[in-house]
């Protein structure tokens, strides 16, 4: 039998406290400082293992040793995911969900998505031309929670359109919060809850037409693993997560704008309208740029893995922005290089912005394709379809807020639609 050795540990009484002030370095810091990829230390009160890279990912991906279940933190549920919601389910009645949100990403949809994207650009972008400045980060929130909305077959109007991008940024905001900002979190999910609660039971009651193949529709009538339809509040978490989502890759076009602002070749390339380097650069965007810091599991039963003992209900983080930053799979990693991606075979577990593994059996973001699709339709508007002007500010952006993002939240001037 091989000879069990013992996690690297980083010995403190807690480092909860630690994690909130290194933020995106935590875990890369103390794979630095321990030159591995892999220690142990204690998070939340507890014990928590915390991994990164390529085989840290395989490992952690695999559905037989790990489960979601009593993962994420309850202050993460009354925030960003809601409770009860996929995020928290195992098993088949996991797959039956997903299954629920992949079906929603068919190519259709997805080209009915694209397609009201370029026009809410277009309409919105008429307004920014009779301003003096705008706050791009805020007004793509917006487009993207109108486009969002209309896509679900949520009805809404501008005016609301407002406090609801609102609400689903600051979900997003809070992940990484203490104080103010998680409570601002949390009255949001309430609001939104409430809001979208009675839109389900209008739908339910026939006082709301809704078409079928709309993710209103078939979250309202999606039926579970008994054959029962979703209690209300249950489906009110579901259907936020695909609106809260959309609206959050409003952080990646914002990175993307600051990308073009300071790699200037960028904007050369992507005007000449090559399909393929549309991809590579929002593929470096997604691996460049911190957004989601890192990913909890539970080890489902006791196992052995390099010689390490995992013992079962322990905590594990799995790190993706330390992922996407690995010397070991990625050639100058702090480099803003989107040629990087133009021969490269991403394997499911080496470039993980939104999760590792499949989304069709596993945890992995179902939302990849259409955040990718509303990434290159935006770049494509922001480089060919708009004239602007960047004055002078702040866009440096903190490692160690969680989520984070361009301090002035990219300030543009002088907007024409060309
Ligand atoms: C802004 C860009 C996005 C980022 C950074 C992101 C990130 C993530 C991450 C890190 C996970 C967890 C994966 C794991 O545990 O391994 C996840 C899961 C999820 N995402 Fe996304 N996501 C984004 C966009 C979207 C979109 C556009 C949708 C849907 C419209 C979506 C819906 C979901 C859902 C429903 C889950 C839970 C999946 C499950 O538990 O099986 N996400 N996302």
């Amino acid at each position: 039998m091989a000879s069990r050795k013992k996690i690297p540990r980083d010995l403190c009484l807690d480092n909860t406290l630690k994690l909130l002030l290194e933020g995106y370095l935590f875990i890369p810091n103390r794979c630095q400082k321990y030159h591995y990829d892999i220690f142990q230390t204690r998070l939340l009160g507890q014990k928590a293992i915390c991994m990164s890279g390529a085989e840290a990912a395989k490992v952690f991906y695999d559905n037989k040793r790990f489960t979601r279940t009593g993962a994420a933190p309850k202050r993460i549920q009354k925030t960003l995911f809601g409770e009860k919601g996929v995020q928290t389910l195992d098993g088949t009645a996991h797959m039956h969900r997903k299954q629920l949100f992949l079906s929603l990403m068919t190519p259709s949809r997805v080209e009915q998505l694209i397609k009201l994207t370029k026009n809410q650009w277009q309409i919105n972008s008429k307004c920014w031309e009779r301003k003096d400045h705008i706050l791009l980060f805020d007004e793509v929130q917006l487009l993207l929670c109108q486009v969002a909305c209309q896509w679900a077959g949520v009805p809404i109007n501008k005016s609301e359109a407002k406090l609801r991008a609102r609400d689903f940024g600051a979900m997003v905001d809070a992940f990484g919060a203490a104080g103010p900002r998680y409570w601002q979190g949390k009255c949001a999910r309430k609001r939104s809850e409430q809001w979208i609660q009675t839109i389900i039971e209008a739908v339910r009651s026939n006082h709301l037409d809704v078409p079928k193949g709309t993710a209103l529709y078939d979250i309202t009538w999606h039926l579970d693993l008994n054959r029962n339809l979703l209690d209300t509040k249950v489906a009110a978490v579901e259907l936020i997560n695909i609106l809260r989502p959309i609206v959050a890759i409003a952080t990646y076009i914002t990175f993307g704008a600051l990308a073009l602002k300071e790699n200037p070749a960028c904007i050369k390339r992507l005007q000449s309208k090559e399909d393929a380097y549309y991809s590579m650069f929002v593929q470096e965007v997604r691996r460049f740029f911190p957004f989601g810091p890192f990913v909890g599991a539970r080890v489902r039963k006791d196992f052995i893995w390099r010689h390490f003992r995992f013992k079962e209900k322990t905590l594990v983080l799995l790190d993706l922005y330390g992922t996407n930053h690995d010397p070991r799979l990625w050639v100058l990693p702090n480099r803003f290089l989107p040629e990087r991606f133009q021969y490269r075979e991403d394997t499911p577990f080496d470039f993980i912005p939104q999760g590792g593994g499949e989304a069709q059996n596993g945890p992995r973001c179902p939302g990849e394709q259409i955040t990718i699709e509303i990434m290159k339709v935006s770049m494509d508007f922001l480089a060919n379809h708009l004239d602007y002007m960047v004055p002078v500010q702040d866009l440096s952006f903190s490692l160690v807020r969680m989520p984070t993002l361009p301090k002035s939240r990219f300030i543009m001037t002088k907007i024409k639609r060309k």
